[in-house]
């Protein structure tokens, strides 16, 4: 089946199971570590189970990099699949209707396509590399911003080194934390935020992978702290930096960085 609509039918099995845990201390329960090393909630099992489940009666793919399972093979003749079952766990047990379903599909070392549900409202972005980036079907595209004191911002830093952040967040004109970071980028593709900054090195291929897409194929920028292209492991354990933006920013948000 096509990924995207099997992201679909994904999505409303895990709406629907994980729908009486939500905004509960149930749901926030630690079940285990995940392989990302850290905790796995019974939500976030509750939510991989479905699509493990899924996926080996539909094997959409050769391998799958999941935050809380890890590596897992399938028997798709090709092709890995990123996963974060629920990105945004903490917004989800608060009940704070803010996280996300994060599906991304890679086959040649490249994203290929994304997914990005918001669990809690149905929005959804999905995009294909050099075709389209969609917001509940309809095209997006980043803002139009150019100067950083007019910019709306996302932007995380580390506790123990606040300067740089607090720099740049004093710069724009509005700072907003929404604490789901595949939906933040997704937010950046669609112009309702100009950037999507977090300099914790926590950020791993699973929150982003997705997002990403989504962002790029807007018309945004995704790099590392100075620029470049960003790469990330192909597992869970390591995070990096991030920037994106809606591009026109991009390079005066590196120099301030700096
Ligand atoms: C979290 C979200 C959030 C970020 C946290 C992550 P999770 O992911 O991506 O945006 O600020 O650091 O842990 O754990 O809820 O999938
Ligand atoms: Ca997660």
């Amino acid at each position: 089946m096509e990924f995207l609509s099997a992201c679909n039918q994904m999505a409303e099995m895990v709406e629907e199971s994980i729908r009486d845990l939500i905004g509960t201390s149930q749901g926030g329960k630690t079940v285990r570590m995940g392989a990302d090393l850290t905790p796995t909630k019974l939500i976030d099992q509750v939510a991989e189970d479905c699509i493990l489940h899924y996926l080996a009666e539909n094997p959409l793919c050769r391998l799958l990099i999941s935050e809380e399972a890890g590596k897992v093979e399938f028997k798709g003749e090709q092709g890995t699949i990123f996963l974060d079952p629920v990105d945004g766990t903490f917004n989800a047990v608060a009940g704070i209707p803010f996280y996300a379903l994060s599906m991304a599909y890679a086959e040649k070392g490249l994203i290929q396509q994304a997914f990005v549900r918001n669990l809690s409202s149905g929005e959804t972005f999905t995009a294909i590399r050099d075709t389209f980036a969609r917001c509940n079907n309809k095209p997006i595209r980043v803002s139009d911003v150019t100067n950083l004191d007019e910019c709306a911002m996302s932007i995380y830093g580390r506790k123990f080194d606040p300067t740089r952040v607090m720099q740049l967040g004093q710069k724009i004109r509005r700072w907003r934390l929404f604490g789901a970071s595949a939906l933040e980028l997704c937010y950046v593709g669609c112009g309702r935020i100009d950037g999507f900054i977090d300099l914790r090195d926590t950020l791993r291929i699973t929150d982003a992978a997705a997002g990403m897409l989504v962002c790029t194929e807007a018309g945004g920028i995704v790099s590392d702290l100075n620029g470049e292209n960003i790469q990330f492991p192909n597992e869970v354990t390591t995070g990096r930096c991030i920037v994106a933006t809606n591009g026109a920013v991009h390079h005066k948000v590196i120099e301030y960085l700096r």
